[in-house]
């Protein structure tokens, strides 16, 4: 099957990119707008500040004059803003006293001095309309556009003089906070503008560098999945690192996955080698038989014979193959509490049928065990089987010990005197078709499945299978289980 192309390309970079472009802009227009706002109230409440302060210093120069009439407060007016040395900030100042003129500092803002050159006749009676607005009283704070000044915001207050109530103003240009705050814009947009472009380029080549090594996994992935175990990930970066540790992970997977397929390989190998042997005696007695023009009766009863031993020996090794298959599925046991005294007792008795030897049952005891009671009996008969192979008929001694073991486990010791096992070959004689003597435990019908299945399903119960040093001569093997109950405890 062609594997399929990884639909891993850039998307991650770009994605990033855009994430962090976005959060960008969210929190800069954010961060803008308090600034923008804040330097305008700022900018405002000091305008306020400096007209609220003009107003007072002029209706406090008109009470200290004492003028009370409308001519004596247009002169002191007058006098304060052209005499007196003008202290004012306000661009504009100016007093309106019932029945006399104006007076301010910019006469223009009131209708006077007009027109400016290069002004029609419209844009006079426009500015001669804002100066008549003007010249209405209306206390309070409020904002007005001047001709030649823009929005001005505007202060007017009443005073009390005598009989007479004037009205002091003064103004200031709001376009002072408008210059203020396209500043702030303006440098906003500039250092935005090359923050965001850093920010881009930065998250970018971290993405690039982020998806580097997932794209490398990618390929190899595709590698793998094409048949081709041996591509690995290279381990840049600390140990620790997340990448790093993934590339590990990934590594190790792949190596488990060769060792994997290395080990199902030699294991169909091995099998179909083993399962060629009695077929091949099976071809060569029927051709045999075949040759021979009337084969006599004891002929064709000594080649049944042999089929029939060949092929006992082909299902036996198809269902020990088959156990083998099935030890890593999840429902390979059926545990139940089994009653160790009758159980031991029972399987002893059936193996002790099967040969002629001096069969050893040690003390055995009292309690349940929770086992799969077929699985056990069969890992029971594999190491008796293997016992009665290697001791000499009789005479030989075979024997099993049932001990507890750490409170909650059982051991069941097999031992034998027969040659025994040699040390270095104590643990691979686990190993599937793994055998001490190949031509002696074939000529037995041995095929190395034996001990294999007796771990497996030690290891399906949680516990495990050793070949241990046998006190004195012959093998030792002892296969430990825990989940026993003992009577009492
Ligand atoms: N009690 C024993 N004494 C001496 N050698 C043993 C004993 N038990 C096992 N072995 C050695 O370990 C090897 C593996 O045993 P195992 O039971 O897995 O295979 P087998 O007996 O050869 O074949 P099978 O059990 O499949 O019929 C044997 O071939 C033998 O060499
Ligand atoms: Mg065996």
């Amino acid at each position: 099957m062609r594997a399929p192309e990884p639909a891993l390309r850039s998307g991650l970079r770009w994605r990033l990119t855009l994430w962090v472009a976005a959060v960008m802009l969210v929190s800069a227009l954010a961060v803008f707008a308090v600034v923008y706002q804040d330097t305008g109230a700022q900018l405002r409440s000091q305008i306020r500040h400096d007209i609220t302060d003009d107003t007072g210093q002029l209706a406090q120069s008109l009470r200290t004059l004492r003028a009370v009439s409308s001519t004596e407060v247009s002169a002191a007016a007058r006098r304060y803003m052209t005499a007196l040395p003008y202290r004012a900030t306000s661009t504009l100042v100016f007093t309106l006293v019932p029945g006399a003129a104006t007076v301010s500092n910019v006469p223009e803002a009131f209708g006077a001095d007009r027109p400016d050159p290069g002004e029609t006749a419209a844009d006079q009676h426009r500015e001669n309309e804002e100066g008549r607005s003007l010249a209405k009283p209306r206390p309070g704070y409020f904002t007005l556009p001047l001709p030649d000044v823009g929005q001005t915001l505007i202060l007017e207050r009443p005073v009390r003089l005598g009989q007479l109530t004037a009205v002091v103003g003064a103004g200031e240009p709001l376009t002072t906070v408008e210059q203020a705050q396209h500043g702030v814009a303006r440098a906003f947009l500039l250092a935005g503008a090359a923050a965001l472009a850093l920010a881009l380029l930065a998250s970018y080549l971290a993405g690039a560098r982020v998806s580097a090594p997932l794209r490398r996994m990618a390929a190899i992935a595709t590698r793998v999945n094409a048949g081709d175990l041996a591509p690995r990930m290279e381990l840049a970066g600390r140990r620790g690192d997340e990448v790093r540790v993934l590339a590990e992970a990934f590594n190790h997977m792949l190596d488990r996955l060769a060792e994997a397929f290395g080990s199902q390989r030699e294991f169909v190998a091995d099998a179909s080698h083993e399962l060629r042997t009695p077929l091949t005696v099976i071809r060569g007695q029927l051709e045999v038989l075949a040759a021979q023009e009337d084969p006599s009766s004891d002929e064709v009863r000594r080649v049944e014979r042999l089929l029939q031993a060949e092929i006992a020996r082909i299902s036996r090794l198809v269902d020990d193959l088959l156990v083998l298959a099935q030890a890593d599925q999840t429902n390979f046991l059926r545990t139940e509490a089994v009653d160790v005294p009758s159980f031991v007792e029972e399987i002893w008795d059936g193996i002790s049928l099967t040969a002629d030897r001096r069969f050893e049952l040690g003390p055995v005891p009292d309690g349940s065990l929770q086992a799969d009671p077929d699985r056990l009996a069969q890992a029971l008969r594999n190491l008796a089987r293997n016992a009665i192979e290697h001791t000499s008929e009789a005479d030989g001694v075979v024997r099993l010990e049932v001990q507890p073991m750490d409170r909650i486990g059982l051991r069941f010791v097999v031992t034998d005197d027969g040659p025994g096992i040699p040390a270095p070959e104590r643990e691979r004689v686990f190993e599937r078709f793994h055998r001490v003597d190949a031509a002696r435990s074939r000529a037995n019908g041995g095929a190395g499945l034996g001990l294999p299945i007796v771990r497996a399903i030690a290891e399906a119960h949680g516990g495990k299978v050793v070949a241990a040093e046998a006190n004195g001569r012959g093998a030792r093997v002892e296969l430990m289980l825990p989940g026993f109950a003992g009577q009492g405890s």
